[in-house]
């Protein structure tokens, strides 16, 4: 029977393997108490874990990791979404880690540029935009920019434009004959004519957001080009105001608002700066307000700027409510900002509501206080009240069978399963997980990347150089390259030229790379410095299984790492031994070594550090190394 199933049906069926195994649940996120029914998702009758499966428009499309462009699915951690007020477009290759939107195509804004709705190549790392083309201010001249770009080479500081043409101002003069032709013409002892020169062909042009705008006649405020309307107007918000009549006013709620000099909060602001310089937020969630230099949800929490305090008997919600209440506490008794009359025996506060912890049958869980409960009953993880000797409550599930274990919010019985992110697998040897699925440890044709599960059965035989990046697997036959610093990895498509610096992905025309770190120019010396976490998951058994080192990084200098608490581990025969002292790493070209975090811990052998980007804590790691190597 199980022959006969199609590969498809056969895949669908690995995807969604509790569907024919167990019921869908959910992984107890570390720490929070995650509610299981957050990725938990019916489609037309088919229950889907969102980690899982994307609903897109009318169609469910199964994968890890995606999400929706439009109705068009994406995984953004290999492509990017762009869309405008129509229309959404999905950039591949490109993830959205590391792209910006220039209308609907995605680019690497490290070494491109958004012209026009146009992605242009920059030729430095200062380019600006000239039309649709990118130009390098300091060799080149953008010839106007306005009418007709043209982009030409500068041969001086001293070269101007003259319409289409070049000259130097100190020893030329432009000429307008008419709205076509201009003439380039030494310069007279006495200077050039008045309809000649430099202030007729002056660049005006400035940046604003990715627009230009011409600085003399407008504005740039927030990221709006603004028309200017006299010499003493500023920016108030994404407006102008005249600071010779008005002020710019920042009201507790919403942007800041032009009001005449005469108005109140003239007076108060008048002490701020005018020129503010740090602009207000632009607030674009829907619902969001500005709170001072930050946004904020008013239904997520009161913006406290102006809050006064009272330092006596007040009754004020952690939330800083409007104002503050005084009350008497001989009288009545305050709980998270309400006022309730003070009855014996009242010694505890749930919520808003006091009650008395040696009452019968009061249950404060999560804040909410129940009554009539029984005795014995207890808060749940979920919060709910439930009694353990009748049953387990797995999230807000109850199942009438005390002292089980929960998977998601179902019991299951951990001598017969495993439990992979709340959902159950029959235990089989070496069976471990990886995010939601569980997988056979020691089949050479699976890999886990980050919580997600690939098969590499279809890459036949280079499925055994398959390496991981990030959650992404990498497919060797394609020309690409991972760039992975300590809080990301990122794939691109390989280009001649171009290097790892961390996890971005830098033109070494335009960047050179120093530990990590970015900076504008050129490396003349030959060789590029490129620079990038390596993963432990990525060494081959033969390069893993054998002698390496586990540490926690104490210091990091000019030219060296310290490790303390190392444990020397042999995986061969499954060996771990304590290493006395620190231990010292010696790393000769400083630029070539990634940033490390202080006090995490990472392998390391003779040369390279690699980190476990699978595991969160030591333990797991080491019980993924024994495992891996011990088979
Ligand atoms: C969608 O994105 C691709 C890749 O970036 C681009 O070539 C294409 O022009 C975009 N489509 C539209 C309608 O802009
Ligand atoms: C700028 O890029 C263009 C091609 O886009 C190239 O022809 C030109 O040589 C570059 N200029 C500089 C200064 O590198
Ligand atoms: C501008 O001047 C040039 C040369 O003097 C002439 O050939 C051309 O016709 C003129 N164009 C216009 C629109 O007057
Ligand atoms: C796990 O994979 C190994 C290697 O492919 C295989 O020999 C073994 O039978 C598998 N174990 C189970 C329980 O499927
Ligand atoms: C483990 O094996 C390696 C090589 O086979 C050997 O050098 C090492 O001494 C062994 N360690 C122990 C504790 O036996």
């Amino acid at each position: 029977m199980h022959q006969k199933l199609s590969n498809m049906l056969l895949s669908w069926m690995i995807t969604f393997g509790w569907l024919i195994y167990g019921s869908i649940t959910v992984e107890p996120a570390l720490g929070a108490n995650k509610n299981p029914n957050c990725d938990r998702k019916l489609f037309h009758g088919t229950m889907y874990d969102s980690r899982e499966a994307v609903v897109c428009g009318t169609r469910l499309h199964v994968g890890a990791g995606l999400s929706c462009c439009g109705d068009q699915p994406f995984n953004p951690a290999t492509a990017t979404c762009c869309k405008t007020e129509h229309e959404a477009n999905v950039t591949q290759d490109l993830s959205e880690k590391v792209s910006t939107c220039c209308g609907l195509t995605a680019f690497n804004a490290l070494n491109e540029i958004c012209c026009d709705s146009t992605v242009a190549v920059k030729n430095a790392t200062t380019a600006e935009c000239c039309g649709k083309a990118a130009y390098d201010k300091d060799k080149q001249l953008c010839c106007r920019p306005d009418s007709d770009p043209v982009i030409l080479e500068k041969t001086s500081p001293h070269h101007r434009c003259c319409r289409h043409k070049l000259y130097d101002f100190t020893t030329q003069c432009c000429h307008w004959k008419n709205d076509t032709h201009v003439e380039v013409k030494p310069k007279p002892p006495k200077g050039c004519d008045g309809n000649s020169g430099a202030t007729a062909v002056k660049t005006t042009h400035g940046t604003c957001g990715q627009k230009t705008y011409n600085t003399h006649t407008e504005m740039c405020c927030g990221s709006l080009v603004i028309p200017k309307m006299s010499a003493k107007e500023r920016c108030c918000g994404e407006g102008a105001y005249n600071y010779a009549t008005e002020c710019c006013c920042w009201p507790d709620h919403g942007p800041p608002e032009r009001k005449p000099k005469t108005s109140p909060c003239c007076a108060v602001t008048s002490v701020v700066p005018h020129l503010t310089p740090e602009p207000p937020p632009s607030c674009s969630e829907p619902n969001t307000h500005v709170c001072g230099s930050s946004c904020y949800n008013p239904n997520e929490r009161r913006c406290c700027e102006r809050k006064e305090t009272k330092p006596h008997w007040c009754c004020a919600s952690g939330q800083c409510d409007a104002a503050p209440t005084v009350y008497n506490p001989h009288t009545h008794v305050c709980c998270d900002g309400c006022i309730s009359e003070l009855k014996p025996g009242m010694d505890q506060c749930c919520g808003d509501t006091p009650y008395g912890s040696a009452q019968r049958g009061l249950l404060c869980c999560h804040n909410v206080l129940y009554k009539d409960r029984e005795d014995g009953e207890e808060c749940s993880d979920a919060g709910i009240p439930y009694n353990p000797a009748k049953g387990t409550m797995c999230y807000s599930q109850f199942h009438a069978s005390p002292g089980q274990h929960c998977c998601g919010a179902e019991v299951y019985r951990p001598l017969e399963e495993i439990c992979c992110g709340g959902h159950r697998y029959p235990k089989r040897e070496n069976l471990q997980c990886c995010g939601v699925k569980a997988y056979n440890i020691t089949d050479p044709n699976m890999k886990c990347c980050k919580g997600t599960l690939y098969d590499l059965t279809h890459l036949g035989n280079h499925g055994h150089d398959a390496k991981c990046c990030g959650s992404v697997l990498q497919n060797p036959q394609k020309q690409e390259v991972c760039c992975s610093s300590k809080d990301e990895a990122v794939l691109y498509p390989k280009k001649t030229g171009f290097g790892c610096c961390g996890h971005l992905y830098f033109n070494s025309f335009l960047w050179s790379c120093c530990a990590g770190v970015l900076r504008p120019g050129h490396k003349q010396q030959s060789g590029m410095n490129e620079c990038r976490l390596l993963s432990v998951n990525n060494l081959k058994d033969t390069e893993l299984c054998r002698e390496i080192y586990i540490g926690t990084v104490e210091s990091v200098s000019l030219n060296s790492i310290l490790f303390r608490n190392v444990l020397k581990l042999d995986g061969r025969n499954g060996t771990v031994q304590p290493v006395p002292f620190h231990h010292i790493l010696m790393t000769p070209n400083r630029c070539t070594t990634t940033k490390l975090i202080v006090g995490k811990f990472y392998f390391f052998h003779d040369v390279n550090v690699f980190a476990d980007f699978n595991h969160d804590t030591v333990i797991q790691s080491l019980h993924f190394f024994f495992s891996k190597c011990s088979l």
